[in-house]
């Protein structure tokens, strides 16, 4: 399963890039707000930043809502830099706008998936990434992780290519459980990837082994 980290914050890219595990980012307009980035011109240059610390490929959203200017707007990404990946909603816009960049061979994202049926929607219209948000289902008493099992099983039947990237992980046991059920790929924030490292009897037994090592004399 590729690891990518949902976030634009750089300092939080170059930690997951330093530990050796990172296969992407993802971006949307509020991880873009969080950082405070505005203008256009500074937005453009914080994906560039964002592609020279990472080797995988970068999803940025558009934010238009009609075709032309979703078509518009994903072209000027896509010419940004090679990793770039374009982000898309997932409306009958934003599928028409899909099937248009996967005819030209540019990669794309549909984002805020919340059901079996969208995600064979946007595999039909040839999406590289099909984004089904795991924690905002689980928020409302929906099981998230039933709709990555549904996506995977429709998607296996006809071998469609699109990836599943599990998005909106919240923690450590959404990671495992993507992995458990097949997910292509899984995008959370750094604290998701890094409670993985977490064990008590990984600290109690490398104690143990640092005390014993000094019994060593080396
Ligand atoms: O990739 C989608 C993700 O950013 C949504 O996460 O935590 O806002 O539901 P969240």
């Amino acid at each position: 399963m590729k690891f990518f980290i949902d976030t634009a914050n750089l300092e939080d890219i170059k930690e997951a890039q330093t530990l050796g595990v990172l296969d992407g980012v993802t971006t949307n307009p509020s991880l873009m707000a969080k950082e405070g980035i505005t203008g256009k011109d500074n937005i453009l240059k914080h994906y560039l930043a964002i592609c020279t610390i990472v080797d995988g490929d970068v999803s940025a959203e558009v934010i238009s809502t009609d075709f032309d200017g979703m078509v518009r707007e994903g072209e000027e990404l896509a010419a940004l830099h090679e990793q770039i990946v374009v982000k898309l909603p997932m409306i009958a816009d934003g599928i028409k706008a899909c099937k248009y960049f996967s005819d030209k061979g540019i990669r794309t994202n549909v984002t805020l998936v919340f059901s079996a049926g969208q995600a064979l929607l946007a595999a039909k219209a040839g999406a590289t990434y099909v984004s089904p948000f795991l924690g905002r289902l689980d928020d409302i008493s929906t099981d998230g992780m039933h709709l990555i099992s549904e996506i995977r099983e429709i998607y296996d039947n006809y071998a469609f290519n699109t990836q599943i990237l599990s998005a909106s992980i919240r923690h450590t046991m959404h990671v495992v459980n993507c992995a458990k059920v097949g997910s292509d790929v899984m995008t959370g924030p750094l604290s998701s990837i890094k409670g993985l490292l977490k064990h008590p009897l990984t600290d109690i037994g490398l104690n143990q082994f640092i005390e014993d090592a000094k019994k060593m004399q080396l």
